[in-house]
């Protein structure tokens, strides 16, 4: 009889994964879809209003979760979170955006995007991959990056800048931590639908530049990247580093 290959496991049970921006969007779906694959999931963000009635609807639902509330631009609060716990996956998905032409963005918009999109997850990845060498254990570390990691887009060249920015140092990070096992990787979604798209999706000329660019002809949901990020956390990438994954509904195909 042949000698079947075992598909590799989803299973998170026994998993502690930190997940930021857990209080709202695509932070959230991710925090259900590890909780949801058994994971100890751990919520930051900084609002704690938000982020606690997302917990408890969690807990509610039957899952393992708790609140961590954290300000990614306090690098000193963040080491201590994650000294302090010794997590197996940390899913990174606090962002912001400030949105305008270049010739228009202030030193104060440009500071403030590359804060939380590009410092804070620098120093979070080592702190996190530091906490991960200590312990002794492998790890997975994956960004919600997006696809304006991988091109351009409208009055989006201070956002791009961090993104891209996040897509090489991913590639970098992987180089250095391959042989602890530690994997680092970005999810990269076209625009979904949260808070954080609101604006966007309300002035017409925009959703017709989003509507001609997505092939699958629809906006992102949530939902949509709630399967990639068991898929990174898990044992199912076990060889999958320093790279991204695209749920763009084919916008960056051409
Ligand atoms: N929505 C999209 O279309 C889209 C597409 C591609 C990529 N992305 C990326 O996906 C990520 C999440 O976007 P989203 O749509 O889910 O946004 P969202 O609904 O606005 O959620 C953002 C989350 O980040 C937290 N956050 C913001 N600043 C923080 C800080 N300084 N420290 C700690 N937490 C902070 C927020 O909570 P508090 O404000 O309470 O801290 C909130 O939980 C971002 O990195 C974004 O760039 C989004």
């Amino acid at each position: 009889m042949t000698n079947l290959p075992k598909t590799p496991s989803f299973d998170l049970s026994g998993k502690k994964v930190l997940v930021t921006g857990a209080s709202s969007g695509i932070g959230l779906g991710c925090a259900v879809a590890v909780a949801e694959a058994g994971a100890q999931t751990y919520c930051a963000a900084r609002g704690l209003d938000r982020l606690t009635q997302a917990v408890e609807a969690m807990q509610a639902a039957g899952y393992s979760a708790e609140t961590l509330p954290m300000d990614q631009s306090d690098i000193e609060a963040m080491s201590k979170a994650l000294a302090e716990h010794a997590f197996d996956v940390v899913v990174n998905s606090a962002g912001i955006a400030r949105h305008s032409a270049a010739i228009e963005t202030t030193p104060e918009d440009y500071d403030a995007v590359m804060h939380i999109n590009l410092r804070s997850a620098y120093f979070l990845s080592a702190q996190a991959a530091k906490a991960m060498i200590d312990a002794g254990k492998p790890g997975s570390i994956i960004h919600i990056s997006s696809q304006m990691g991988h091109t351009g887009g409208i009055d989006r060249a201070l956002y791009c800048a961090g993104k891209h920015g996040l897509e090489g140092m991913i590639k970098s990070m992987a180089m250095e931590w391959g042989k602890q096992r530690i994997r680092i990787n970005s999810i990269c979604p076209t625009f979904i639908r949260t808070p954080f798209t609101e604006a966007t999706f309300s002035d017409p000329e925009r959703l017709a530049w989003i509507m001609q660019k997505i092939k699958l002809d629809r906006v992102g949901e949530v939902e949509d990247i709630m399967g990639a990020v068991q898929y990174l956390a898990s044992d199912a990438s076990a060889m999958v580093t320093g790279t991204s994954l695209l749920i763009d509904g084919g916008w960056t195909a051409g």
